[in-house]
C-alpha cells in the first residue's frame, strides 16, 4: 500500500479516491469520437441541458466575480423557504447535496460513533462517515432491493448517531411508502440524526410523495436534503439544500464553511427554482423515456428495478462486457459491480434519441457476446 509521507488516521488510509466518470471531452478523445457522439447516461444528469432562464441569469451575473458570494446564500435560502413553506432559518444551502451529507456526518460523528445506511444506497454515505472515523453499518436490503426499515431500527445501538435514508433510492429506483417512513421516524430515538436524502424526489409520482416538511416539523432530529443536480439540470453548478429545525441547523452551520456556494451557482439555482416549464418538460421527457426503455427491456425479457427516479437499473447478464461494448460506441452507463450486482447496469433516462441509440447498441452488444 502507498504509505503517505504525513501521518494520517487509519480510517483515512482505509479510504480510496472516488473515481467519477470522466468529462465528455476526455471520453471522446480517448475513444477517438466527437464529443457530440458521446451519450452520457451515467450520472443521472438532466438530458435536456440547462434552462434558458438559468443561462440568462448567469450571463448577467458573470461580471461580479471579483466579490465574495453571499456567505449564507440568503436570496436563494429565502426563495427556497418560500417555495417549501418554511421559515428562512430552516434552510441551508450546500455545494451540491453531497456537501450537506458530509456536513451531517461531521456534525455528529466521531471515532466512537456509528452511522447506519441501507445496502444499495448512495456510495457517499459510507465515505463521509469513514472520514469522521465512525463505524459504518450497512443494513442488508429486502429481497426487492429496498431499504429494510425494521432491520435498520434493530441496528440502532448506543453508538448510533446518524442514519441515511434515500427516497426514491439510488441506485435501485425504489421508493418507500409514506407510512413506512413515518413509522420508522417515530421509532428512531430523538438523539439520532436522520438525513432523509430526497435527491430524486422531483421524479416521484405526486401521489406517492411524502410531506417531508411535515416530518421535519414533527422531528427535531430529521433533515431533508435535496439537489439542483438532477431535475433542475444544474449538476455542474453544485447546489443542494437542506431543511431542518433551526436548533439543528444552528449546529450544522457551525461546521459549514462560509462562502461554500459560489456566486454563479447561487444565481443559477435561484433562476432554476421557479422555472416550472423546464421542470415540466423534464418530467415529461423522463416519463416518456421510462416507457421507451421499459418497453424495450420487456421485449428483451430483461428484469429491471424501481422506476421512481430518472434512471433504470436493469439486469443484462455480464455487466462489464456490456459496458465495454456500449463504451466502444460512445455510450456510458453506470457499472453496478461495486454493489455486488455485476449482472446489472444503471442507465440514466436520456432524450428519446439517446435512449434509442442506447437500445440499438445494447441489442448489438447482446448479439456480439
Ligand atoms: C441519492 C443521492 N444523493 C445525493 C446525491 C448528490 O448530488 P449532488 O451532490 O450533485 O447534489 C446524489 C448524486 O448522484 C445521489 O444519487
Amino acid at each position: 500500500m502507498n504509505e503517505a509521507v504525513i501521518s494520517t488516521p487509519e480510517w483515512i488510509r482505509s479510504l480510496s479516491h472516488y473515481k467519477a466518470s470522466k468529462p465528455i471531452e476526455d471520453v471522446a478523445r480517448d475513444l477517438g469520437l466527437r464529443s457530440e457522439d458521446i451519450v452520457m447516461l451515467v450520472a443521472n444528469e438532466n438530458p435536456l441541458g440547462m434552462s434558458k432562464k438559468v443561462r440568462s441569469a448567469i450571463a448577467e451575473a458573470v461580471f461580479s466575480l471579483n466579490r465574495y458570494p453571499d456567505a449564507d446564500a440568503n436570496r436563494l435560502q429565502k426563495a427556497i423557504a418560500e417555495k417549501m413553506g418554511v421559515p428562512t432559518d430552516w434552510v441551508v444551502i450546500g455545494n451540491g447535496s453531497s456537501e450537506l451529507l458530509g456536513l451531517a456526518a461531521q456534525t455528529v460523528l466521531s471515532p466512537q460513533s456509528s452511522c447506519i445506511y441501507p445496502q444499495y444506497s448512495f456510495s457517499l454515505y459510507p465515505m463521509v462517515a469513514t472520514v469522521c472515523g465512525a463505524k459504518t453499518v450497512e443494513v442488508p436490503a429486502t429481497d426487492d432491493f429496498n431499504a429494510d426499515l425494521d432491520a435498520m431500527l434493530k441496528a440502532i445501538d448506543d453508538t448510533t448517531r446518524l442514519i441515511f435514508l434515500t427516497n426514491p433510492n439510488n441506485p435501485t429506483g425504489t421508493y418507500l411508502p409514506k407510512e413506512a417512513i413515518e413509522h420508522f421516524l417515530d421509532q428512531v430515538p430523538n438523539h439520532v440524526f436522520v438525513l432523509l436524502d430526497e435527491a430524486y424526489v422531483d421524479f416521484l409520482e405526486p401521489e406517492l410523495r411524502l410531506d417531508s416538511v411535515a416530518l421535519v416539523h414533527k422531528h427535531p432530529n430529521v433533515m431533508i436534503a435535496r439537489t439542483f443536480s438532477k431535475a433542475y439540470g444544474l449538476a455542474g453548478s453544485r447546489v443542494g439544500f437542506a431543511i431542518a429545525q433551526p436548533e439543528l441547523l444552528e449546529i450544522f452551520n457551525r461546521v459549514r464553511h462560509p462562502f461554500n456556494v459560489n456566486d454563479l451557482s447561487q444565481v443559477a439555482a435561484l433562476a432554476a427554482l421557479n422555472d416550472d416549464e423546464f421542470i415540466e418538460r423534464t418530467l415529461e421527457n423522463n416519463q416518456a423515456g421510462i416507457k421507451q426503455l421499459t418497453q424495450a427491456f420487456d421485449q428483451l425479457e430483461l428484469p429491471y428495478m424501481g422506476l421512481h427516479a430518472n434512471f433504470i437499473t436493469v439486469k443484462v447478464g455480464n455487466g462489464d462486457k456490456i459496458i465495454e461494448c456500449l463504451l466502444r460506441k460512445g455510450i456510458i452507463v453506470r457499472r453496478m459491480a461495486s454493489y455486488g450486482l455485476s449482472d446489472w447496469i444503471r442507465v440514466t433516462v436520456g432524450t428519446p434519441e439517446e435512449n434509442e441509440k442506447f437500445l440499438t447498441v445494447l441489442k448489438e452488444a447482446f448479439s456480439e457476446i
